[in-house]
């Protein structure tokens, strides 16, 4: 009853204030600041409340004393109300613990959306070790949590080094279509769709066009979603991710790994060297390193006798011989025991896709790689591609490919050939490594995957 007697208005003789974000607190200490937001924390007593203000850019403690907390606004706010908020910033006394190291001592502020309390209250929508189905369903909600949100922000930092890395190497990014009527890694994953009547899907990978374009901007790359319609449900698989590319020409297979190495080691160098996601990164996988250069390097045939030796077996049950593909589990416990990236090279030609160079020495084997990081296993996949024209036709027809629709792509080894290499990296495997998140679901803002294609 005495709370609703108590209203919040502004006391008008106090200064104009400055609109800042939460990133901006440490230089705007002592002067009046008002502040957008959500109230991410709450927590209310008689005369005093306390409230964690979250803005997208950060968290800042606000103390709201007196009748401001006791006020009926106050008492009846609720988690996610959107609010303005006035006031100025001090330093916390030593010992006390707030984001930034300050606090914001309120002297004013509006709720410009309550959001609901009750059975609506989004602590009754999102509570931590609910079903994962359902938290998804309500991802639109869950985002606004710490931890999606920081894996947000070290996605969109690792997104912008890459492409500092690729601009500083001299590469061109390109803006390769998703409609497409070509397959890249095998036809057992393609979406179909009605293309005006015509058969389409969506693509798998950008890759063959990335190749065409070498002859006209040079080495290249680009940052495009591609599509799979993975049958296995397993927690490094989506149906839709975000796939970074790129093809270089003029190289050879050694090279090509060094370009691989030198592109993910300055990457997660600049990831760790930024103010906002380096933090993150520590805080989502304490004591992260960046990888040591060389990577172990590992030919196929060495990989199967390491893996005989550690009694891991193959998919059957069995020892594992030439020509088994290395299934997921297996490789991951390989890469856990040795524990740093490698560089799983040489594969054979049947288990790999139809444009894959023989190596001169053994060829039964392909110049290809897997890049194998641990907890996650693959995170990229790449190879020298074959330049000669007889050999793509025959890649083709050992794989039953009818190359109508791949004519471009042929082409492309009748104009001015060149030996050319080049290789796909999952972006939410990378960051699930770099996040130390269990599956690739956590590094995508809406993950997409059997059984579901919403919101
Ligand atoms: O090994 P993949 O299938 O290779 C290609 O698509 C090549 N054409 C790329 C190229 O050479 N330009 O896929 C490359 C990478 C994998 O290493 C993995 O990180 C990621 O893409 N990837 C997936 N990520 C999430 N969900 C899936 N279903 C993925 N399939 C592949």
């Amino acid at each position: 009853e005495a709370a609703k007697k108590i209203t919040i208005t502004e006391d008008k003789s106090l200064d104009k204030p400055k609109l800042i974000k939460i990133r901006d607190t440490t230089e705007n200490r002592g002067p009046r600041v008002k502040l957008f937001g959500w109230v991410h924390r709450l927590r209310t007593q008689k005369g005093v409340a306390f409230l964690v203000l979250r803005d997208g850019t950060g968290y800042l403690q606000c103390v709201l004393q007196g009748d401001l907390a006791n006020a009926f606004q106050t008492q009846n706010l609720t988690l996610e109300s959107s609010v303005a908020i006035y006031g100025t910033l001090k330093e916390v006394p030593e010992g006390a613990r707030a984001p930034g190291g300050h606090e914001l001592v309120v002297d004013f502020y509006e709720i410009i959306g309550l959001a609901p309390s009750g059975d609506d209250a989004i602590t009754n929508k999102v509570q931590e070790g609910a079903d994962p189905s359902y938290l998804l369903d309500y991802r639109y909600l869950t985002v606004r949590g710490e931890t999606l949100s920081a894996v947000m922000k070290v996605r969109a930092s690792f997104l912008r080094s890459i492409r500092r890395v690729y601009d500083e190497l001299g590469m061109t990014e390109i803006t390769p279509p998703c409609m497409v009527q070509t397959q890249v890694e095998g036809g057992s994953t393609l979406f179909a769709l009605d293309y005006y009547g015509e058969k389409a899907y969506l693509t798998q990978s950008s890759q063959l066009y990335l190749e065409t374009v070498i002859p006209s901007v040079g080495d290249a790359y680009c940052i495009a979603e591609s599509f799979r319609a993975e049958r296995s449900h397993t927690r490094r698989h989506l149906s839709e991710y975000t796939h970074i590319e790129a093809e270089l020409g003029f190289l050879d297979f050694e090279t090509f790994l060094e370009h691989i190495e030198e592109v993910l080691c300055r990457t997660v160098d600049y990831v760790l060297a930024d103010p906002v996601a380096g933090p993150l990164v520590q805080e989502l996988n304490p004591g992260f390193k960046a990888p040591e250069r060389p990577f172990m390097r590992m030919p196929y045939v060495d990989a199967l006798e390491w893996l005989n030796e550690h009694n891991i077996p193959n998919e059957e049950g069995n020892k594992f011989t030439f020509g088994d593909d290395i299934a997921e589990a297996a490789e991951r416990k390989m890469t856990d025991e040795i524990g740093k990236p490698i560089f799983l090279t040489r594969f054979p030609l049947e288990i790999k896709s139809f444009y894959m160079k023989k190596c001169v020495d053994d060829p039964r084997v392909t110049e290809s790689v897997d890049v194998l990081m641990p907890n996650v296993g693959e995170i990229t996949g790449g190879s020298m591609r074959i330049d000669d024209l007889d050999e793509l036709m025959a890649g083709f027809k050992r794989e039953g490919i009818d190359t109508a629709p791949y004519d471009f792509f042929i082409d492309l080894r009748k104009y001015g050939t060149f030996p050319h290499g080049g290789y796909g990296l999952g972006t939410e495997r990378i960051l699930a490594w770099l996040c130390d998140r269990f599956t690739v679901r956590e590094c995508s803002l809406y993950p997409r995957f059997t059984g579901r294609c919403k919101p």
